[in-house]
């Protein structure tokens, strides 16, 4: 007795984009009307300018249905031909059920859906298991979602955080492809960081807990190790790329920080040809949202264009991380 199994190898691609950005732009005096902390200092620490966060009738699910939509309309692809939906998110409010079957069912579709929680890096993480998918003949289309809603999440009065996240969803098409679009994945992690990052209280609430769980953020620590561990994954996804740090036409890195942005390319040599991404001034950090939003605002701003060759690298809680070299996608 043999198993059947798929034996149609191909490569795989993004093969369209889509983001939805709320509509409320948040500037950083009016984080400040709560927040000790003053607009120059959010801008000479972290670059943000502005940020935006999700109104009452902006949920998860429904930027994650928007996104994806658009994302089907600049692939060309109709929902009924995905075999598979994966959601990356930290900012789904419950554990179980998972975000990603009800965004199926908002596009029509029953195929299957699960979330993964890779931190920032859920984005980068789950175009390697879509890409994987397709590549293997499992699936020939898998929607990719990188959601989050990070202002229900934080304390506003956190110096440490309330300034830096922020809300907004990106989404992209994998399928086949005649030639590789999606390069392999320098993943990772270490737990023994895991307190970097965190959520708390934990959902088993603790000792004198009132209200839902923040993110807090031991944000120095972070920055000591983001530039530095993260040159060492851009070297390593372009080695397994075969792609050469100077015949990249943008790097994306997940928006943390735009200094964390300018340290990785000068750790990584980048030359000044390559167009780096820079939406965490605009957006703030979306952590699973911020890479796809990051390239939609380079596509949308022509600073690179479809079938561009990207770096993408992602990096947070966890912690967590993972890099590949990718063809941009084309826009809606
Ligand atoms: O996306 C997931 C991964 N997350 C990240 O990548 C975040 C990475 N980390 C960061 O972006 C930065 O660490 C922050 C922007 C969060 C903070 O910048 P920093 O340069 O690491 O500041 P710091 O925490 O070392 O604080 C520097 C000074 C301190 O004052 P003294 O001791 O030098 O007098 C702080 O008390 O700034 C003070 N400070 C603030 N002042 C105004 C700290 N937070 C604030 C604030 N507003 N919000």
């Amino acid at each position: 007795m043999t198993i059947q199994q798929s034996t149609d190898l191909t490569h795989a691609a993004m093969l369209g984009l889509g983001v939805f950005r709320p509509q409320r732009v948040v500037t950083n005096d009016e984080i400040c009307e709560v927040l000790d902390s003053s607009d120059e200092w959010i801008q000479t620490r972290s670059g943000i300018r502005t940020r935006r966060f999700a109104g009452e009738d902006e949920t998860l699910i429904g930027m994650s249905t928007a996104a994806a939509e658009r994302a089907l309309a600049a692939a060309g692809v109709d929902a009924a031909q995905l075999g598979c939906v994966i959601v990356a998110t930290s900012t789904h409010p419950e554990h179980t059920p998972a975000a990603a079957p009800q965004v199926a069912t908002n596009l029509g579709i029953t195929a299957a859906a699960f979330d993964i929680s890779a931190g920032c890096a859920g984005f980068c993480h789950a175009l390697n298991l879509a890409a994987s998918m397709v590549r293997a003949g499992a699936e020939t289309y898998v929607l990719v979602v990188g959601v989050e809603q990070l202002s229900r999440f934080m304390d506003p009065t956190d110096r440490g955080t309330a300034f830096i996240f922020a809300d907004g969803a990106g989404a992209v098409v994998v399928g086949p492809s005649d030639a590789p679009g999606i390069g392999p994945t320098a993943w990772g992690s270490d737990g023994s960081q895991a307190h970097v990052i965190t959520q708390s209280p934990s959902c088993l609430g603790g000792h004198g807990s009132t209200g839902h769980p923040v993110v807090q953020m031991e944000g120095t620590a972070v920055f000591r190790w983001a530039p530095f561990a993260m040159a060492d994954v851009a070297h390593e996804a372009l080695r397994l790329a075969g792609v050469s740090v100077d015949e990249l036409d943008a790097f994306i890195p997940h928006q943390a920080n735009l200094r964390i942005t300018q340290t990785l390319a000068k750790k990584i040599d980048l030359p000044d040809s390559v167009a780096v991404a820079t939406d965490v001034i605009d957006a703030g950090n979306t952590s699973a949202a911020s890479v796809p939003l990051a390239m939609e605002a380079m596509l949308r701003q022509d600073e690179a264009s479809a079938g561009d060759t990207a770096l993408l690298i992602a990096f947070g809680a966890g912690l967590s991380y993972a890099g590949q070299v990718v063809t941009l996608p084309p826009l809606a």
